[in-house]
């Protein structure tokens, strides 16, 4: 029976609520994470509370828990599923306080924490995007919960027989909705720099390191708009959706469109990451 954590508490999802007048739910005040589970074991956790400890200090909080609380609570809701891979999903808001824009009036945040089935990947096989001005705020490298922007995005592309919108700010390439993007093209593969226009994404870095382990030409640099209509290949990345190739941008195929499947680089990359994969969870 699969429990989840909120406020010092282990409980069934059903019976775990919060106050009305949390800062989450009045103001989205708050930070996310999502680290996936293989094997039952935490993939890149010290990553993750670092990336989790710089979004907190972005939004003026501390890490209400010690990175052992954290590694406890991850391990007691893993343990609670039976499925061998899962997502642990957390959040932490500012607290309940009065509706008050200021952030002096909460005090105590609201720490919360649920584990989902990752399911079988079926991405592999290669999925559409769109491209799409990008229409976010200028601190995307927080791990907001405000991700009404993001909704959209994800709408878009889904309205148009996509999964994911390939953002476009002032002519460059940023990430996607709810990834990082790799371009191969003109013999190299590059990705966006880490910039207030990115997440840093724990995939896109674990990504970067192999490539580079395996002396593969990556270049962390602006990409045009230009280039990604003229890639050979593109891929976008997260936690709980790997390595992913596009295989079909803006109704158009990528690259030659000779071959219907993901390219070679692709294919040399995502054996690479389950290698890194198997290695660290088996
Ligand atoms: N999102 N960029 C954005 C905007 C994201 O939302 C995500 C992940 C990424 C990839 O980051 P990572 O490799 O650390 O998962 C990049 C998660 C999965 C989500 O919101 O569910």
């Amino acid at each position: 029976m699969s429990l989840v954590y909120l406020n010092g508490e282990y409980k069934l999802i059903e019976e775990a609520s919060v106050n009305v007048l949390d800062r989450g739910f009045i103001f989205g005040d708050g930070v996310y994470e999502v680290i996936p589970i293989f094997n039952r074991k935490i993939f890149r956790f010290d990553d993750h509370i670092r990336r989790l400890e710089n979004s907190l200090e972005a939004i003026y909080m501390n890490n209400p828990l010690e990175k052992k609380e954290w590694h406890n609570i991850f391990n007691q809701l893993i343990n609670s599923s039976e499925h061998p891979n899962q997502s642990i999903y957390l959040q932490i808001t500012r607290g309940v306080s009065k509706r008050d824009h200021d952030v002096s009036v909460a005090d105590k945040p609201t720490v919360f924490a649920m584990s989902r089935p990752i399911e079988k990947n079926d991405f592999f096989s290669g999925i559409k995007a769109i491209t799409h001005e990008d229409i976010r705020w200028q601190y995307c490298d927080i791990k907001a919960i405000t991700l009404l922007p993001s909704i959209l995005l994800r709408y878009k592309a889904k309205q148009q027989g996509a999964r994911e919108a390939i953002l476009i700010r002032k002519g460059y390439v940023t990430e996607g909705a709810a990834s990082n993007v790799f371009v191969c093209a003109n013999g190299k593969i590059v990705t966006p720099p880490k910039t207030n226009h990115v997440l840093a994404g724990i995939t896109r870095d674990l990504v970067v390191e192999i490539l580079l382990e395996n002396n593969l030409p990556l270049s962390e640099e602006s990409i045009s708009e230009n280039t990604l209509l003229a890639a050979d290949e593109i891929w976008v990345t997260s936690s709980t959706w790997e390595i992913v190739p596009v295989l079909e941008l803006d109704d158009k195929s990528v690259g030659t469109g000779e071959s219907s499947g993901p390219g070679p680089l692709w294919q040399e990359i995502n054996r690479y990451y389950q290698e890194f994969k198997d290695a660290y969870c088996n």
